[in-house]
């Protein structure tokens, strides 16, 4: 009888919240939310975007060699304290990715605050550097005035403001007297930062201490360094075992070991050797099947580290050892920057602004033509000196000129000359007058696969020419892809491109949140591989209309993209080819990913969604495009949204010289 009324009763309220749930959605579909609102320019998982996405980047991050990297300060704290500080960064869905000698320095680093009852900790909307570690007392966490949650010991929360100068998304306030610890960005990202260089140096020094490698040219030891991984064993364990068959190779750069033999197959073995730190075994697994000829046992009561490598992962990457050992990777050699000489005879004054292309926090994009040849049309990219220097961008508008100057692809939408007044820098470029890709697809919803194949093929053209002088692109999203008369794509917007070389990293935060890869969250150092991990990103927006990864606040989107491709449910509309060579792409491990492997770029364009795909057209443009925009003449901005005009002067900023190049 009990049953059956509270059955009765859960009938009631399930038909009740189906009832508010419509409601809600008919309120939704009107009055955008207050969180909506807010962060214009982040958007809803799932929902297609309405708003074009900022990119982001960190201060000009520490350089090798400086005095901070060395010297990061500590506070001595308890046991006790030091146990919850690690217990909350283990539990904080970003911070747990960190390495636990990453985690150990953060702990030994973290400085202790103290904020009474009722007083504000982070306010939105603020510039913030600091995470905190809340130790004791309890908190209250609110956005755009409304209550998010409590938090009490043992939480970390302003986490976002340790990865790149950004305002705070909430408001944190104590609700008793409150205990924390805290750390700045600049200290984390030399503890970052270090952890990984000094890591990278040190598997470097192992791996010239091998005969095999020594003579190995040191971009490519610097790749071989990726696919190395740490194991521990402990006292007792065998590593290897005589008659085993085996594909690893092992550097021990911590702790012994007895190596030892049996003569025939019913003696005990004897030990024929003892090796320590820097010594190496099974070399010849990386050549083929090891058949290992002896035991290799830990004989060290704290365990041994070894260095390994694996002869699939190092194949994958490298190829294989005999070929490797004669290739040289070329460098390209840095074109110079030929200006036409047509456009060194121009000023600012041959050009009159016809409209407005696109207008950002940067400052404006304007469609204009020259005085004596209305015939011809760019695109002048204006920006504000004052926020330049604010943003402290000066180092990626140099690399941005530096590099679009020199690259001739008809891919990549070409820079012709710069110019400079006491407030602007300005850029004369190519004009696509198809628009933007991210406005076709706002408007489309999504392209079909066919379609999809098309851009990204682009997509492809563009780095194949960029990766292959070590140029990283770092900013790969449909608002940064333009279409030309033809309709066909072309990259724009290089702020954040940057010359890396072939097996260099680099470690400034940069991108946009939904594209950046895993190990840029992280601070791991990135290298091309990064803008891999984008293009998969993109194929995904572009065929369902949205990125994979998107929360409301762009520290949700980083921990989605921790979590990985895998927790990602793939719609439909996606073909199975397709996400093949997404999940191919947007692999964790960089070393894992399609395009970063001994073939290069090569790979990708060789998977099956790309068969049957016409690549010489493609580059010879005798393809047809999916799209043909709609465009009358050389002035015809009807492509673009419309922008408003006036703006607000910004002051002069001239007083460093920092653009004398422009
Ligand atoms: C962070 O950005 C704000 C505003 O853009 C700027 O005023 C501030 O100086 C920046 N702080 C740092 C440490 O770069
Ligand atoms: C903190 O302040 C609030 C409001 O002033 C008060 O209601 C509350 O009791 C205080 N809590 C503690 C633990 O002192």
């Amino acid at each position: 009888e009990r049953i059956r009324e509270l059955e009765c009763i859960l009938a009631e309220k399930d038909e009740e919240i189906e009832e508010l749930k419509a409601k809600l959605d008919k309120f939704q579909s009107i009055f955008p939310t207050a969180t909506q609102q807010r962060h214009l320019g982040t958007f809803g998982a799932g929902m297609p975007r309405t708003q074009r996405a900022q990119g982001i980047s960190a201060e000009p991050n520490l350089v090798i060699g400086d005095p901070s990297l060395a010297q990061v300060r500590t506070y001595a704290k308890s046991e006790k304290t030091k146990t919850l500080i690690r217990q909350a960064i283990l539990e904080n869905d970003f911070m747990k990715h960190l390495e636990d000698c990453q985690i150990e320095e953060i702990v030994d680093c973290m400085y202790p605050v103290e904020y009474s009852n009722g007083s504000c900790i982070i306010k939105e909307g603020d510039v913030g550097s600091l995470v905190y570690v809340l130790e004791d007392g309890k908190v209250a966490v609110t956005k755009a005035g409304a209550h998010l949650c409590n938090m009490g010991e043992g939480k970390v929360f302003g986490e976002l403001a340790i990865l790149y100068n950004c305002t705070r998304t909430a408001t944190v306030k104590a609700t008793t007297n409150v205990r924390l610890w805290a750390i700045d960005r600049h200290c984390f990202q030399a503890i970052m930062m270090r952890t990984g260089l000094l890591k990278h140096t040190e598997y470097l020094e192992f791996l010239t201490s091998v005969p095999t490698f020594s003579k190995l040219d040191e971009d490519l030891l610097r790749r071989i360094v990726d696919v190395m991984e740490e194991c521990h064993f402990e006292y007792g364990d065998y590593i290897i075992r005589q008659g085993a068959i085996g594909d690893t190779f092992y550097i021990i750069s911590k702790g012994n070991v007895q190596v030892t033999k049996r003569k025939s197959a019913s003696s005990e073995p004897v030990v024929i050797r003892k090796l320590a730190k820097g010594d190496w075994f099974g070399e010849r697994a990386l050549q083929g099947e090891d058949m290992r000829t002896a035991n290799v046992v830990v004989d060290d009561t704290e365990g041994v580290t070894c260095l390994v490598i694996d002869r699939q992962s190092f194949t994958q990457l490298i190829g294989d050892l005999d070929s490797v050992k004669q290739k040289k990777y070329d460098e390209v050699p840095v074109q110079n920057s030929k200006s036409d000489g047509f456009y060194v005879g121009l000023t600012l004054e041959d050009f009159t602004a016809i409209d407005t292309l696109g207008v950002g926090g940067f400052g404006r994009v304007e469609l204009v033509e020259l005085k004596n040849d209305i015939t011809k049309t760019y695109a002048m990219k204006v920006l504000k000196k004052r926020h330049i220097v604010d943003t402290r961008q000066q180092e990626h508008i140099k690399n941005e000129k530096a590099i679009m100057m020199e690259c001739q692809s008809d891919f990549i939408v070409k820079m012709y000359r710069t110019f400079r007044d006491t407030k602007y820098i300005y850029m004369l470029l190519e004009c696509c007058l198809g628009g933007e890709l991210w406005t076709v697809l706002r408007d489309k919803g999504h392209f079909d696969d066919s379609a999809a194949r098309f851009y990204t093929g682009c997509v492809v053209e563009a780095f194949t020419y960029m990766h292959s002088r070590g140029i990283i692109y770092r900013d790969l999203k449909p608002e940064n892809l333009l279409l030309d008369t033809r309709g066909y794509a072309k990259l724009v917007d290089f702020g954040f491109a940057k010359r890396i070389g072939f097996s260099r990293k680099t470690w400034t935060f940069c991108g946009t949140p939904e594209y950046v890869a895993p190990e840029i969250i992280l601070n791991k150092g990135h290298d091309l591989s990064a803008d891999y991990w984008s293009l998969g990103i993109l194929m995904y927006e572009l065929m369902t209309g949205s990125p994979p990864f998107s929360g409301s606040d762009p520290m949700k989107t980083y921990n989605q993209i921790l979590k990985g491709i895998d927790m990602i449910e793939f719609p439909k509309k996606i073909s199975k080819n397709a996400q093949s060579l997404i999940r191919k792409l947007c692999r964790d491990n960089p070393s894992e990913r399609l395009g970063n492997q001994r073939n290069g770029i090569k790979d990708i364009q060789k998977h099956k969604w790309f068969d049957g795909f016409h690549w010489v057209g493609l580059r010879k443009g005798s393809m047809s495009p999916p799209i043909k925009p709609q465009v009358s003449s050389s002035s015809d901005s009807s492509n673009f949204d419309k922008f408003p005009e006036d703006e607000e002067e910004p002051p002069p900023d001239d007083l460093s010289g920092w653009d004398v190049d422009f």
